[in-house]
């Protein structure tokens, strides 16, 4: 007899509107479900302007993940009762269960920056023309390098070797830019993230690369406030950039860069005159994101 081999996951889909998707998305976390996804149903982009602000697509198709035993049939009956959906509207799909997360490693390649410096999967052999090599393992934490935001940070390292000067990682993830700053001639790095799982990534991290005693991880709640350094570079989301400005700002020494990365270019110029008190800045832009490179007066 053959052995029937249930699935591990259904994903079941319904395309809504801004008017119903709160209402959609209670629906799947009432039902147990265990992930609930949004994305834009056609190819418009849709921006967050300002912080208060959360837009959303005209049309999204909101997916919940459930466990292969779940009610499909109730969950389906509920979107179409409770939120008048058609059938046309809503797709289930049997997940078959993968090693995710070896699948979205095996993606990461080596990658190169520029002015030689590269950075490359810790279980991959660089190619023979890098010069300096930072070895990654991001594990569950942000930042292979491949992403324009981590790229456009990495490249402003690469290209202004900091020697023996300081620098501050702050929303370190995997500690990519704290590790490359070090690797390129920095003498002491704080790496500084609100999540503990990226601080010991970082600290692996530096450790792989044989660049920990210049490193330092500390949660974001418990640093001590008489951090200065040379460089800050912040790779995170506009409104937290804003938040973050008198932090931020009163790290870098006078004279010294500061990175603001992770912002849209229609965010530039308002990231930018919240800083422009103290800072003079000069913008990049990177597949669709730009990078704010600033001196202070
Ligand atoms: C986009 S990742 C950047 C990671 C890495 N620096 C890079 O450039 O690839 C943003 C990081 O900032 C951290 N983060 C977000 N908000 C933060 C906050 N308020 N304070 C400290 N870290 C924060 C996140 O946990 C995440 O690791």
């Amino acid at each position: 007899m053959r052995k029937i081999v249930p699935p591990s996951w259904i994903e079941i889909s319904v395309r809504v509107t801004p008017q119903s998707q709160g209402a959609a998305e209670q629906l799947f976390t009432k039902n147990a479900a265990l992930a609930v996804t949004a994305r834009s149903a056609s190819t418009d982009p849709c921006f967050q302007r300002d912080a208060a602000d959360m837009p959303y697509w005209e049309s999204t198709n909101l997916t919940g993940l459930f466990a292969a035993d779940c009610a499909v049939e109730a969950i389906t009956g509920c979107l179409r009762s409770e939120l008048h959906a058609a059938d046309a509207d809503i797709e289930v799909t049997v997940l078959e269960d993968r090693d995710w997360e070896r699948e979205s490693l095996s993606q990461f390649r080596p990658i190169a920056v520029g002015a030689g410096l590269w950075i490359c999967p810790s279980w991959r052999v660089p190619p023979a023309e890098a010069d300096t090599v930072v070895y990654i393992d991001p594990g569950m934490a942000f930042g292979t390098g491949h992403h324009a935001t981590t790229w456009l940070c990495l490249e402003f390292i690469a290209r202004h070797p900091l020697a023996s000067g300081t620098v501050v990682d702050y929303g370190c993830g995997s500690g990519i830019l704290g590790i490359a700053a070090l690797c390129r001639g920095a003498s002491r790095v704080w790496a500084i993230d609100n999540d503990p799982q990226a601080l010991t990534t970082s600290m692996e991290n530096a450790r792989n690369n044989g660049v920990a005693d210049g490193f330092t991880a500390l949660h974001a709640d418990s640093m001590p406030g008489d951090i200065h350094a040379d460089l800050v570079v912040a790779n995170i989301l506009f409104d937290t950039l804003v938040h973050l400005r008198v932090r931020l700002t009163s790290m870098v020494t006078r004279g010294g860069s500061l990175l603001l990365s992770g912002i849209l270019p229609e965010q530039a110029h308002a990231t930018a005159h919240e800083y422009a008190h103290d800072f003079d800045f000069q913008q990049f832009d990177r597949e669709g994101w730009s990078i704010l490179v600033g001196r202070k007066r």
